[in-house]
């Protein structure tokens, strides 16, 4: 497929870049209009970022997966769109043409109409990475149900708290997942979620593992025999429902520095403009790519590049079950070279973690195919994008570092893959539509270069949030409210002589554990759910693996021994997930408070970087004596 709007150039992306400030709506309907409407738009934007209100091509209609799918199958109906590489290598890969995909599709659209799923239900689904879970999203989105992943490594208990904030009444999972050499028992821990979801009408359980699972009658539907069905009653093609621009695409569950995960929205028609335009533009997309990205689709990655941005422009997805050391971290290495990828997409966490076990599991590899590498989720040090450059890429291969957020729905700062420069450590420039600004402590807008503040974008996108679910005040709070007028990221950022950004991690009370986004305050909420624990503060530190660890300062009412520290572990990884899990547990008889009683995490965080140096001013505590003690415990 061919796009018009592809940036070819680094003259062409000053172009664009300006055309898409001084005129968005011409600049964006312009793109838009490569697309497949059922009815054009009234209006291209409208907005005011002080209610928040954001609305993007209102008055057009159209479906998404016709976009993703319909729309290809004339000129490339053949054309492989998902390509499944399986856990077990021995175990043959999956590929699905566009034909097949658009066929599996419908059929799971038939699956979930049939039994009761209408436009506007909320449908989660909790799976591991097998091709049926993209098939799910999308036939979600063909009906019009709005899908609500959740990643595969949350606890019953996060699965519970999100059904019920989603007040979803159909959930689609799969008897069990492999990861590595591990069989996660999906449909068992579903079962123990939905005991406090009783308005759960339909749970639908794909066959992966052959293991037995319990089925509650009436309530639980097996895949395969709901599909049969499908074909025992003849006609295959489901007429895609017809959706408003503006209606609920999905909900994905993110965590912030208050209370716990929020549902963000993202709507048809922008988030699908969006996705599709920056996946050509950062990857410089070719028709013959085939496209690599290793986020799982738990995360807003895998939903814009694995699902959505790759398919809506017709290129080739290759989604992977398992894990990048097993059997061997070389793993990775012989996916690209079985499948051809031309371009690898993956995260820091991944790439740190792949250069600790050497180069022994390189060599030999075939890595002729590629010719872009990506990174996302997190800060790349620049160990590891010269690690990944040299090693992987043999220096030919352009590195794009790509930041955006669940919030944003697409890459939003980036270098274009061998159009613009790249910059080790730096993101680099904004996209054509973003506008970010760097905030100083006063809240007033940073100009100059060399300069650090806290990112803001100024102008909406039409990937971008559109609310909280079932608490648009939320929304407001988090990203509106800081900078009047401004969408907030809750990230810091430098801004270098070139106009080149590098995020420098985030500013509030969230962490970026293995590239996974999680609050301070849930897991401390978490901790807190432990017997025999009075209070806990959480911060981060730096971590030469994950990025951040978590590092967890207890006060215990009981002894404070092994069982009591393990409990704490067990604690965490029911209530939220082995994710969340800290690193480090330290056990304190205080923690360092002002007078009011607010936790002056700023301390702690010194404390558990090892910079003692730095702790500042703390003669305004209740009782600064904790801040020695605390230190000379450190863990
Ligand atoms: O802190 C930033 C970091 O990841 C956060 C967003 O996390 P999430 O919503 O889970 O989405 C991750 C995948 C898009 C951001 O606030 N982050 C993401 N990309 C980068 C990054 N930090 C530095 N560089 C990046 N390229």
């Amino acid at each position: 497929m061919n796009h018009s709007f592809q940036i070819k150039n680094a003259q062409d992306y000053q172009v664009a870049y300006r055309k898409s400030i001084e005129a968005p709506e011409l600049f964006w309907a312009t793109v838009a209009a490569t697309f497949s409407w059922r009815k054009p738009w009234a209006r291209v934007l409208r907005w005011d970022f002080r209610k928040p209100e954001i609305a993007w091509f209102e008055g057009a209609q159209l479906n998404i997966t016709e976009n993703c799918l319909d729309r290809h199958l004339q000129a490339q109906g053949d054309k492989p769109a998902l390509i499944w590489e399986p856990n077990n290598p021995s175990d043959s890969a999956r590929t699905f043409s566009y034909r097949q995909l658009a066929e599996a599709v419908n059929e799971c659209a038939w699956m979930l109409r049939n039994n009761g799923v209408q436009k506007g239900d909320r449908v989660c689904i909790y799976m591991g990475m097998v091709p049926e879970l993209a098939i799910a999203l999308l036939a979600c989105a063909r009906i019009g149900a709005i899908h609500s992943v959740i990643f595969g490594g949350f606890s019953a208990q996060s699965i519970a708290d999100r059904v019920h904030d989603a007040q979803a009444a159909f959930l689609i999972t799969a008897d069990g997942s492999y990861r590595g050499n591990k069989e996660i028992p999906l449909k068992e821990i579903v079962d123990e979620a939905l005991g406090s979801c009783p308005f759960v009408k339909h749970v639908f359980v794909y066959r992966r593992t052959g293991t037995v699972p319990n089925m509650q009658p009436g309530r639980d539907l097996f895949w395969d025999e709901e599909v049969a069905k499908v074909h025992a009653a003849g006609s295959l093609f489901f007429p895609a429902e017809v959706m408003d621009a503006e209606d609920p695409l999905f909900i994905l569950y993110t965590s912030g520095s208050t209370g716990k995960p929020k549902g963000v929205v993202h709507t048809c028609a922008g988030y699908m403009v969006w996705t599709t335009y920056t996946f050509v533009n950062v990857f410089q997309i070719r028709p013959d790519d085939v496209h690599f990205c290793t986020a799982d689709i738990g995360w807003i990655t895998g939903h814009s590049y694995i699902v959505y941005g790759t398919l809506c422009a017709g290129a080739t997805s290759l989604m992977f079950e398992g894990v990048p050391t097993w059997p061997d971290a070389g793993r990775f290495w012989d996916i690209i070279a079985r499948h051809g990828a031309s371009i690898f997409y993956t995260s820091p966490t991944a790439i740190r973690s792949l250069m600790a076990h050497g180069l022994s599991f390189l060599k030999g590899k075939d890595f002729s195919s590629l010719r872009v590498l990506g990174s996302v989720g997190e800060p790349i040090n620049e160990e590891a994008w010269h690690w990944l450059d040299e090693q992987v890429g043999h220096k030919k291969c352009p590195i794009v570092d790509t930041w955006w957020q669940t919030e944003t729905g697409g890459i939003m700062i980036s270098n274009l893959a061998g159009v613009t420069p790249s910059r080790p450590g730096f993101a680099t420039l904004p996209l054509p539509g973003v506008k970010p600004v760097l905030m100083n402590e006063k809240g007033q807008p940073i100009l100059g270069n060399n300069l650090s503040g806290n990112l803001c974008l100024a102008a909406p996108w039409p990937g971008m949030i559109r609310s909280t679910w079932g608490d648009p005040q939320r929304c407001r709070e988090a990203y509106f409210t800081a900078y009047p007028g401004y969408y907030f990221s809750g990230d810091g950022s430098l801004r270098n002589e070139k106009g080149f950004y590098r995020i420098t991690g985030r500013v509030d009370d969230v962490l970026n554990v293995s590239g996974h986004r999680l609050g301070t305050a849930e897991i401390e909420n978490a901790i807190g759910q432990c017997p025999g624990v009075v209070e806990s503060a959480v911060v981060g530190f730096p971590h030469d693996l994950k990025g951040q660890g978590i590092y967890a300062f207890v006060i215990s009412s009981s002894e404070q021994d092994a069982s009591l520290y393990e409990a704490i572990l067990n604690t965490v990884t029911d209530v939220i997930g082995a994710i969340a899990r800290p690193d480090k547990i330290q056990f304190v008889r205080g923690l360092p408070k002002t007078r009011s009683g607010k936790i002056m995490r700023r301390i702690l965080r010194k404390i558990a970087e090892g910079d003692m140096e730095h702790i500042g001013d703390i003669t305004t505590l209740l009782e600064p004596a904790v801040v020695d003690e605390i230190k000379a415990g450190r863990a």
